[in-house]
């Protein structure tokens, strides 16, 4: 359960989403309500997918022969997409032959509610189309989602998800999985050599304090876990790495936000004694691959 701090910073209608999702009583019913989703400055901007992607390639480009994706044709793997498809609607608008993703907390009804479609896929379409270009009109862009995402209601590593992939993309999610061993393992037998992944990850505590690194290395992993719930894994980017080799996949990692940690924060001797100041102090981060890419 989360703090009751962070409980009191959201909104009334975020601290009651929350709630009724953890809850022993109110548990069961649905993650998200269209009104929720469709009230959240996050949710409700589709087009922000295609900033993220922009700015994920942009640095991409900084450290590698990166080039930008092309999802053409493409079958596109999305871990997580979380509840309105992800980086599904941009992956089909811009070509891509599937969209395939598993999400533990998916209901389809979400992005079919004529809410949903007039107030959230119509501006994402209008967005997509300045952005690239009028490619497809929107009772096609429509009828494409039909046919084109697939989205399974269970974690990735039991999804009926198989065969090689072309583009694995997760937003904040890697850092969310237990164990990201199963999650990792699944990755490699979809993945062939020249699969394109771009996998954004979240080191932070995930609560808005003024650090993000606020309380999280006081104590070991499993202490932090027990007091605040089973919410990040608090795996650092070398582990990430180091697992993704584990499993035969060559990943580079791209820190996106490298910042200090506060003289007032407390450093415990289970985190010093494993990991270094970047390690420590990568507060996001690119895992990207593979090493040269090209479209
Ligand atoms: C921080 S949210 C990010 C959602 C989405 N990618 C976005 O950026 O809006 C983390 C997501 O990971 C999903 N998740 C947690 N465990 C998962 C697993 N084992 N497999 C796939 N998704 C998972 C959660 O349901 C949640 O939607």
């Amino acid at each position: 359960m989360p703090r009751l701090s962070y409980l009191l910073s959201l909104t009334p209608r975020e601290t009651w989403r929350i709630l009724r999702h953890r809850l022993p009583g109110l548990r069961g019913g649905p993650a998200w309500t269209v009104n929720e989703l469709m009230s959240s400055p996050k949710h409700a901007r589709g087009i922000r997918f295609a900033e993220l992607l922009a700015r994920q390639e942009a640095i991409a480009a900084q450290h590698m022969s990166w080039q930008p994706l092309d999802f053409e044709g493409r079958r596109v793997v999305e871990i997580g997409c979380g509840p309105l498809a992800g980086f599904g609607p941009l992956a089909i608008f811009r070509g891509a032959s599937n969209f395939e993703s598993a999400e533990p907390e998916w209901d389809p009804a979400l992005l079919r509610d004529p809410a949903v479609v007039d107030t959230y896929l119509r501006v994402f379409h209008a967005d997509l189309v300045a952005l690239y270009g009028p490619r497809i009109d929107f009772a096609t862009f429509r009828d494409a989602l039909d046919a084109r995402l697939s989205i399974h209601r269970c974690g990735f590593e039991a999804a009926a998800i198989e065969g090689a992939v072309d583009i694995v993309l997760s937003q904040s999610v890697l850092e969310h999985v237990f164990p990201l061993d199963d999650t990792v393992a699944k990755l490699a037998e979809i993945q062939a050599p020249q699969t394109r992944f771009l996998h954004l990850v979240d080191f932070g505590n995930h609560y808005p304090t003024a650090s993000p690194y606020d309380g999280l290395y006081e104590k070991p992993p499993e202490a932090y876990i027990e007091q605040r719930g089973k919410a990040i894994n608090l795996l650092r980017a070398p582990d990430i790495v180091e697992t993704f080799a584990a499993h035969g996949i060559a990943a580079t990692l791209i820190p996106t936000r490298k910042l200090p940690g506060q003289a007032s924060e407390q450093i415990g001797d289970w985190w010093r004694e494993r990991y270094d100041d970047d390690a420590l102090f990568t507060q996001l981060a690119l895992v990207v691959g593979p090493g040269d890419s090209v479209a």
